[in-house]
C-alpha cells in the first residue's frame, strides 16, 4: 500500500531550493534552443518588427553578429527566414532557387564566421511568392502539391549547397520529405538533416511571422488546404509516420503551447526527436502580457520552455531563445 499523509508529505522535497533542484524531473539548457532569425536585404540594416516587439530583421552582417551572440550563449542552432525584396517575389517563387539569394548568403556568412553553430533553413515558397502561399498555385488559387514538391526539392538542394545543416520543410505538401531525402543522397549531402514540420496547423498564431517575412499583405486566402485542421490529432500521427518513413531525422509540432497534447502523443507513439515551434503569435502574447503589466517576462518565458521539455521535446524554436539562454547563465 502506498503511504499517505502524514507519512507522505509531497511538500517535503519542495521545502528548499537545493532539494527542488535535486528532484527536478526536467532540465532546460541553452542547448535545447533554436533561435529563428529574419534576414533583411542591404548592409548594416536593422528593421524592428512592430508586431514582434524586441525582434528585428537584420542584414547578413547583423545575422552573423546574432549567430555569434547565440553561440556565445550556448544556443545550439539558428533558423533562418528571409524577407525577400518585393521586386524579387514572383508567381513561381523562383528567387528561392537563386544560389545568391538572401538565405544562401546568410548561410554562407554564418558558416564562415561561426562554424560551430547549427544552421536550420526553412523550405517553403511563401517568402518568395507574389501571392504569399507556400507553393505554386493554379488559376483558382489552389496550391498544387506535386508541382510544388518539385520546386521544394530544388530549394532544399540550393540551401544544402550553401551549407545548411538542417533542412526544415514547412510547406505541408504530401511526399516532399521522401523526394528531398532522395535528392540530398544523390547530390552527396548524406549528413544534411531533415527536420520536417510534420504536424503544422493552419493557425491564427502566425500573423507576426508573416509581417516579418513580408507575406501578410500579399497572402490571398488562407492555408487550410495544406496546413492541418486544429481539430485533428490522429491526423498529426499519420503526418509524422509518413515523414519518418520518408526519411525525416526529426519532426516538429507547430504551434507550440496550444498543441502540447500533440507533442506528447507523437513522442509516445514514435520515440523520435520531437521539436516544438513556439510561434510568433505565442511570443507576441507573452510580450503583450508583459507590456500590459499582467505578467513577468522572465519566469513566464522559462516556464513555457520547460513545458515543452516536460512534454517530451528535444528542443524548441523560440524568438525568446537568446534572452532565455542568458537567463540560464549562457
Ligand atoms: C511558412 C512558415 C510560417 C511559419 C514558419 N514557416 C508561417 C505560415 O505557415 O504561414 C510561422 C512561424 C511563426 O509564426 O513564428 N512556411
Amino acid at each position: 500500500m502506498t503511504a499517505s499523509y502524514p507519512a507522505l508529505r509531497l511538500r517535503r522535497t519542495r521545502s528548499a531550493p537545493w532539494s527542488r533542484r535535486l528532484h527536478a524531473e526536467t532540465i532546460l539548457t541553452p542547448a535545447d534552443l533554436i533561435w529563428p532569425l529574419f534576414i533583411a536585404d542591404g548592409e548594416g540594416v536593422e528593421e524592428p518588427i512592430a508586431s514582434l516587439p524586441g525582434v528585428s530583421r537584420w542584414s547578413v552582417d547583423g545575422i552573423v553578429a546574432r549567430a555569434k551572440d547565440a553561440r556565445d550563449a550556448g544556443i545550439a542552432c539558428v533558423a533562418l527566414f528571409p524577407n525577400t525584396p518585393r521586386a524579387l517575389r514572383t508567381e513561381d517563387g523562383r528567387e528561392a532557387l537563386n544560389p545568391d539569394n538572401l538565405m544562401c548568403r546568410a548561410i554562407g556568412a554564418i558558416k564562415d564566421a561561426v562554424p560551430d553553430i547549427g544552421v536550420l533553413t526553412d523550405v517553403a515558397l511563401d517568402p518568395y511568392t507574389a501571392h504569399g502561399h507556400d507553393g505554386l498555385v493554379d488559376m483558382q488559387g489552389y496550391v498544387l502539391n506535386d508541382d510544388t514538391a518539385e520546386v521544394l526539392v530544388a530549394q532544399a538542394l540550393n540551401q544544402a549547397a550553401a551549407g545548411a545543416d538542417i533542412i526544415a520543410p514547412s510547406d505541408m505538401m504530401d511526399g516532399r520529405i521522401g523526394l528531398i531525402r532522395d535528392a540530398l543522397e544523390e547530390e552527396g549531402h548524406v549528413n544534411v538533416q531533415i527536420m520536417s514540420y510534420a504536424a503544422k496547423y493552419a493557425s491564427a498564431f502566425y500573423g507576426p511571422f508573416r509581417d516579418a517575412v513580408g507575406s501578410r499583405g500579399l497572402l490571398k486566402g488562407d492555408k487550410k488546404t495544406y496546413q492541418m485542421d486544429p481539430a485533428n490529432a490522429e491526423e498529426a500521427l499519420r503526418e509524422v509516420a509518413l515523414d519518418l518513413q520518408e526519411g525525416a531525422d526529426s519532426v516538429m509540432v507547430k504551434p507550440g503551447l496550444p498543441y502540447l497534447d500533440i507533442i506528447v502523443r507523437v513522442k509516445n507513439a514514435f520515440e523520435v526527436p520531437v521539436f516544438a515551434y513556439q510561434v510568433s503569435g505565442e511570443y507576441a502574447m507573452i510580450e503583450a502580457a508583459v507590456a500590459a503589466g499582467s505578467a513577468e517576462r522572465d519566469p513566464m518565458v522559462l516556464e513555457t520552455l520547460m513545458a515543452f521539455k516536460r512534454a517530451g521535446c528535444s528542443g524548441v524554436l523560440t524568438y525568446h531563445a537568446l534572452h532565455a539562454a542568458r537567463l540560464m547563465g549562457g
